[in-house]
């Protein structure tokens, strides 16, 4: 019954791991999640504030497909104050969250047989919409050590006559690699040679604690003539139910963009979009407030994981994940509920944590790394102070 491309279609794998942790939490079994990928604070009151508003100002009818006028300039604005980068409200398109943006690019930018560079590990939506559009997803390998920066010779050495599209996202999604200045100018020097296409996924900007945020469309003219820089409002005013996502690029690519995106859904909600002129435009103390914390956690956490026997951990530069290296338990046995069990994956690690500790993290299967698991530390100190010990306890009975 279903289309052929629903036969490669992989569901959201954190996605899942959130469903079975809520599973146990029905029957009554306490289990601590490090699945989240969003921020806990609430939406700052200003922002609420500001749709009520909306509301009854009696801005709940249709709006213009690609955003309201006021928004697109507030990203426009926002772009400007903080990344340097001079557009236009018509380079500029707002869509229902930056999964909605991405996709809407798949959509305008991509042909059945384009091969698009992803470095892997990745956020587990690039390969997956590329797919759906019949393009072909190819993962390019980044080191630990050098803490999973962008590897231009790889890329480079992947480059076919094919290759249409690279996709960049730092800070990163699984392993918090915030991108060197070296690396970002190295690949905006092969767009250039090869005549490719940048997807530049800024969505953790705001959560850059080692080094600086940097666009590659800021490295210069020519590169931002050919990158299609996307943002959101999800992570950094902590609005991921509110979906709203924008990108700025090429006139001609948002244009098409904004076609594909008439098509679909038409506007982001009307209301979801006067929230996010004020979270884009307004004070933004709480951006570096939240920051400021979601730092502060990332030390305790990373600090508690190498701790761990068998486990090591670079250190995070950016976004809210941290990504251990579980290979060293590979071998390592204990006694499941089906009986003895051996580790061998990252989904083997993923089952024996949650059993054995009723802790969830995430398979790294599923972002390119069979050796990793994520784990998202978007949660309290005492949830993760105790969901290491947990950990901890869990492995010293691993025989
Ligand atoms: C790397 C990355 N890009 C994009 C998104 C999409 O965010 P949203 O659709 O909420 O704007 C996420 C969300 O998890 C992400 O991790």
């Amino acid at each position: 019954m279903l289309a052929d491309r629903l036969k490669t279609l992989a569901p959201s794998s954190t996605l899942a791991v959130q469903a079975k942790a809520r599973e146990l939490r029905r029957r009554g079994i306490d289990v601590i999640s490090f699945g989240a990928g969003e921020p806990d604070f609430d939406t700052p009151e200003r922002i609420k504030n500001a749709a009520i508003q909306a509301m009854r100002r009696g801005h709940t009818k249709y709006t213009e497909v690609g955003g309201v006028p006021e928004l697109r300039a507030a990203v426009c604005a926002k772009l400007k104050r903080d990344n340097g980068l001079t557009y236009e409200p018509a380079e500029v398109l707002v869509s229902c969250g930056a999964k909605h943006t991405l996709f809407n690019m798949a959509v305008a930018l991509l042909d059945p047989g384009d091969e698009v560079l992803v470095p892997s590990p990745y956020w587990v939506s690039y390969p997956e919409q590329a797919r759906l559009v019949g393009a072909v997803p190819v993962p390019v390998p980044t080191s630990e050590a050098t803490g999973f920066d962008l590897d231009p010779a790889r890329l480079r050495a992947a480059v076919t006559p094919r290759t249409k599209v690279i996709i960049l996202n730092s800070p990163n999604n699984p392993t918090g690699a915030v991108f060197s200045p070296a690396s970002l100018a190295a690949v905006a020097e092969l767009a250039l040679e090869r005549d490719l296409f940048v997807v530049s996924d800024e969505c953790y900007e705001s959560l850059t604690f080692d080094g600086r945020h940097a666009s590659i469309a800021a490295l210069g003219p020519e590169i931002k003539a050919r990158t299609l820089v996307v943002n959101t409002c999800s992570k950094s005013y902590a609005m991921t139910g509110w979906r709203i996502g924008f990108a700025a690029g090429p006139r001609e690519l948002i244009a098409a963009m904004t076609d594909v995106q008439s098509q679909v859904t038409s506007n982001p909600s009307s209301v979801a979009q006067w929230a996010a002129v004020e979270a884009l435009g307004g004070p933004q103390d709480e951006v570096a407030r939240m920051a400021a914390e979601f730092d502060r956690r990332r030390r305790l956490i990373v600090q508690g994981l190498t701790a761990l026997p068998g486990v090591s951990c670079v250190t995070p530069k950016g976004a809210f994940y941290v990504f251990p290296n579980v290979s060293r338990l590979f071998g390592r046995t204990w006694p499941a509920a089906g009986g003895p069990a051996t580790l061998k994956s990252s989904l083997d690690v993923t089952a024996f944590f949650l059993e054995e500790a009723r802790v969830a993290v995430v398979p790294g299967l599923d972002f390119g790394s069979d050796d990793h698991v994520r784990l998202s530390y978007a949660t309290s100190d005492a949830l993760i102070t105790e969901g290491l010990a947990r950990m901890a306890a869990a492995l010293e009975r691993l025989a």
